[in-house]
């Protein structure tokens, strides 16, 4: 896997500022798969489809959209990413990251992440959301591996932190204000494309981990090791290695997030406006 590459992050940055006029988003959002439907009831200002911006190319997994967009949350501009392009489908980082890096350099505060994973704890069933509390990155691989550019932070970054804990609060508050039912937990990414094992789930159980997916931690890390703050957000669409029942497909993972839209609406835009919101206070 090739390094990033930042003279690329960097032109097709400049290349989207000159595109879009240099918006200045306060937030931003990767919405992976089945999440897409979750900005359907937004104001849009600008798209632009991912087979326009080079480093990002179509997005080849159903259920992601492809387009990024400048969207009005009420309360600020958010940066949308609807799809999001994964490490086992790529043959270099940049498209992985370059969400992260040009949420960056367009002045963006926090970045929310979303996924669908597999539950691994007991009380993590299918139609669940769940905050993102911490991370283990058993991808085997890091985003930041490589000569170290100033461009992406300092070479040994600080995660202790990553999913910043008042944003986590907040989509508590924001969930309870909503009625929405929100779990926590431990997300483990591992690099996909295939499903777990048994026996894997069984030793991710044992490591920590609460559910579990192929996205997600190598944009966090890189958000994070740029400033951002970071929120996460898990739709649980199976049972892991399929241990509810039937075996795991792509499209009923999808169909399980659509059972969620509603949920996942209402929280990613209030989320998203207060979020805005608060960016817009610090100033
Ligand atoms: N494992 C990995 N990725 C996933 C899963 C899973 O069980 N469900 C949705 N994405």
């Amino acid at each position: 896997m090739k390094p990033i590459d930042i003279d690329t992050l960097l032109k097709n940055t400049a290349e989207l500022c000159e595109r879009l006029g240099t918006p200045s988003p306060s937030t931003a959002a990767i919405l992976g798969s089945g999440w897409g439907t979750a900005i359907d009831d937004w104001t849009i200002l600008q798209t632009v489809p991912y087979d326009e911006i080079p480093v990002l190319g179509a997005a080849a997994v159903k259920g992601h959209v492809g387009a990024l967009h400048i969207a009005d949350t009420g309360s600020g501009l958010c940066l949308v990413f609807q799809g999001r392009r994964h490490w086992y489908g790529c043959t270099s980082w940049d498209p992985v990251v370059f969400p992260a890096f040009l949420a960056h350099a367009l002045g963006v505060d926090m970045l929310l992440v979303t996924n669908a994973g597999g539950g691994i704890r007991a009380d993590l069933q299918p139609g669940d959301l769940m905050v993102i509390d911490d991370h283990i990155n058993a991808m085997g691989v890091n985003p930041l591996q490589g000569p170290h550019r100033q461009e992406l932070g300092p070479r040994f970054p600080d995660l202790t932190r990553l999913y910043t804990p008042e944003l986590r609060a907040q989509l508590d508050t924001t969930a309870a204000e909503l009625s929405i039912p929100l779990k926590h937990g431990v997300y483990l990414a591992v690099s996909g494309p295939s499903y777990e094992t048994p026996a894997e789930v069984r030793a991710y159980a044992s490591l920590g981990a609460d559910a579990v997916g192929m996205s997600t931690v190598p944009e966090a890390i890189v958000a994070g090791a740029l400033g951002l703050k970071v929120a996460g957000l898990s739709c649980i669409t199976n049972r892991a290695a399929a241990t509810g029942g039937e075996a795991l497909s792509h499209d009923d993972v999808i169909a399980v997030t659509r059972s969620a839209t509603p949920r996942m609406q209402a929280l990613v835009h209030a989320f998203l406006g207060g979020a805005g919101s608060l960016a817009a206070d610090r100033e």
